[in-house]
């Protein structure tokens, strides 16, 4: 573990020892990568969207069986199950609940009753301030160059913006992967960082080996629609240039077939996964085809991630692919980044006039 300290509002409020946070990322997310990272002084966020409720429970029992340091899980705020989820969080003493979209006000008063440390991603200054306003503790903010759901504006525009809307600590996220970064997100008001894709591309992430070697050899990513609708951050592929052209009838039939085989591997009834499907489109302007497809991005997720086939599947990442060329341990990958921030940070006071 790094000797080196950064103390800000991040490991003040969650209890960890480092500002570096690896994200809830759906197959990818699993209790040996969160215990790693929270072994190595981070926060780790297991990501249980694809998880059922009893899942949810073994994973988080395997993570305290490996680590007493503290970590978080990623909820879907509009999962049928989410106060559920919630109780289960509350009653297993997790430290920080992590939503991949803003919660309802509620959710976030129950949680912070209890003592859980909330932390909505966003990727918009209007969601940050919403949720700000909501009573979140922090919130994370993805910039368009983040793999996965994304949004248009780089970091370096979102971050600053954000910064200065709201009171509360932000977590950068979107093309982090080094300590130049963390010290860069340090300098504009962050708390901290937090990375999806490179911790994704460390020995301790479950992702099959070969999957890897696909993402190492591969730098470019694209922003498709063609998963479930939404804009969507992945490895630029065959089958996702096959997605790209293909039509409607095509997707819609696709989406069908994605929709019973996620019914198979979730355990879900045909009802539960209607019902949320109606709590995705509340308050949303999402059409029921959309929904459907929504069920595509777990299912071409797994085909990646869990059954190693980059060929049947997609491959969410972030931009950063293009500079990440090795696979450390978690415990190495966040010494060096903590000792590369720091040394830049106290490189750069020499430019100070008079230093
Ligand atoms: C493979 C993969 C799966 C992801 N799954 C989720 C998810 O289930 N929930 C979520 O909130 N974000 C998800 N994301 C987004 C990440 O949590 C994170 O915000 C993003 O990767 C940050 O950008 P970076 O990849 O440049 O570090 C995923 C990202 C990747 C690369």
């Amino acid at each position: 573990m790094s000797g080196q300290v950064l103390d800000t509002p991040l490991t003040r409020l969650t209890g960890v020892r480092h500002p570096v946070v690896q994200t809830g990322m759906g197959w990818v997310a699993g209790p040996r990568l969160v215990s790693a990272v929270a072994n190595a002084g981070g926060l780790g966020i297991l990501a249980s969207a694809t998880m059922t409720l009893d899942q949810l429970a073994h994973a988080i029992h395997e993570v305290k069986d490996r680590t007493g340091a503290p970590f978080g899980v990623n909820l879907r705020a509009d999962a049928a199950d989410a106060g559920d989820r919630i109780g289960l969080l509350i009653k297993e003493g997790v430290r920080v609940a992590s939503f991949a979209l803003a919660p309802k006000q509620e959710l976030i008063g129950r949680l912070k009753d209890a003592g859980v440390v909330v932390i909505p991603s966003v990727g918009a200054r209007r969601h940050a301030e919403k949720v700000a306003a909501w009573g979140a503790d922090a919130v994370l903010v993805q910039g368009g160059e983040g793999g996965g759901h994304t949004g248009p504006v780089a970091t370096t525009l979102l971050l600053p913006q954000v910064v200065d809307a709201v009171g509360i600590p932000v977590i950068a996220a979107g093309g982090f992967f080094d300590g130049r970064g963390l010290a860069a997100a340090l300098c504009y008001g962050a708390a901290g960082v937090a990375m999806g894709t490179r911790f994704l591309l460390t020995s301790d992430s479950s992702v099959p080996d070969a999957v890897k070697q696909v993402y190492l050899g591969t730098a470019e990513t694209v922003v498709t629609r063609q998963v479930d609708g939404m804009p969507h951050r992945v490895l630029r592929s065959d089958l996702v240039d096959v997605l790209e052209r293909s039509g409607r009838i095509g997707g819609l039939a696709r989406a069908l077939r994605n929709a019973a085989a996620f019914k198979k591997v979730s355990g879900m009834s045909w009802r539960a996964m209607v019902s949320d499907g109606r709590a995705m489109r509340h308050g949303r302007d999402l059409s029921w085809s959309q929904v459907l497809m929504a069920a595509n991005t777990p299912m071409l997720l797994k085909a990646a991630m869990v059954d190693g086939r980059p060929d049947l599947g997609v491959m969410a990442s972030g931009q950063v692919v293009s500079v990440i060329d090795d696979l450390p341990s978690c415990a190495g990958l966040i010494e060096r980044i903590v000792a590369q921030a720091a040394e830049v940070i106290a490189a750069r006071q020499s430019c100070l006039a008079g230093s």
